[in-house]
């Protein structure tokens, strides 16, 4: 499903080159369930970015079902990202003015489809799966942190994608709500769905089928 190569990325500072990605290859599957640990500042964060769309390296080649993905227009990335990705931000990237229901359901406004599909439904029902049912009208503000992170779950997971990449969802988390997200996953996974996700938690990692390991930007372990 996914096919990378070569991948570099580097970030340009005060005119100097900073490389962040140097020379990833990996292979991931259909329906894989992958884990990548590494310490902060390794890379993860920028590999996802990449992975998701989000973020052209600036040499290599990553292909998506057999689409040379760095290469596409903006219009077709943002195609693939509306209607195949969805991203768990490490930050969540909720929209401080919408309630948590207008969050879920937001994705539909960028995928296409036909209009009279039973939108709201499929919302409610993805925001029961990740139990905030009876907080659909907060906003961001009001919600506590694992609520947040389950309802940037809920968003991510809402178009069925085909793949999610979630960046340490269960971060800042107490144990017994890590544990609950982790299941989630395991649902998702349990559909058919591919998942990556960034951990620094070995225990968490260990949920997955193939854990790799950043430093520096390089790939030092992979165990499957
Ligand atoms: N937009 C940017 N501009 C310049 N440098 C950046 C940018 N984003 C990230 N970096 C740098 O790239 C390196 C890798 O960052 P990245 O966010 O991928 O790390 P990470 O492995 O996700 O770390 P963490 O575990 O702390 O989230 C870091 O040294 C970071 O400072
Ligand atoms: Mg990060």
């Amino acid at each position: 499903m996914i096919k990378l190569s070569g991948i570099v990325k580097e970030y340009h500072i005060a005119g100097d080159a900073i490389p962040v990605l140097r020379g990833i290859d990996l292979s991931v599957g259909r329906g894989d369930f992958l884990s990548i640990m590494g310490p902060s500042g390794s890379g993860k964060s920028s590999l996802l970015y990449i992975l998701g769309c989000l973020d052209r390296p600036v040499r290599g080649t990553y292909l998506l079902d057999g689409v040379d993905v760095c290469h596409a227009s903006d219009e077709e990335r943002s195609r693939l990202r509306a209607n195949q990705i969805g991203f768990v931000f490490q930050t969540f990237n909720l929209i401080p003015s919408l309630s948590l229901f207008e969050n879920v359901e937001l994705p539909f406004l960028y995928a296409d489809g036909d209009d009279d599909r039973p939108v709201k439904e499929r919302v409610m029902a993805v925001i029961e799966q990740v139990g905030l049912g009876d907080r659909i009208k907060h906003r961001p503000s009001e919600l506590s942190g694992g609520e947040m992170q389950r309802t940037a779950i809920a968003r991510a997971a809402v178009m069925n994608p085909k793949l999610i990449l979630a960046d340490e969802p269960t971060g800042n988390l107490d144990s017994e709500t890590g544990r609950r997200i982790l299941e989630l996953f395991h649902e998702f996974h349990a559909k058919g769905t591919t998942i990556i996700m960034v951990t620094h938690d070995r225990a968490v990692a260990s949920h997955a089928d193939t854990r790799i390991t950043l430093k520096d930007g390089k790939i030092v372990s992979f165990s499957a």
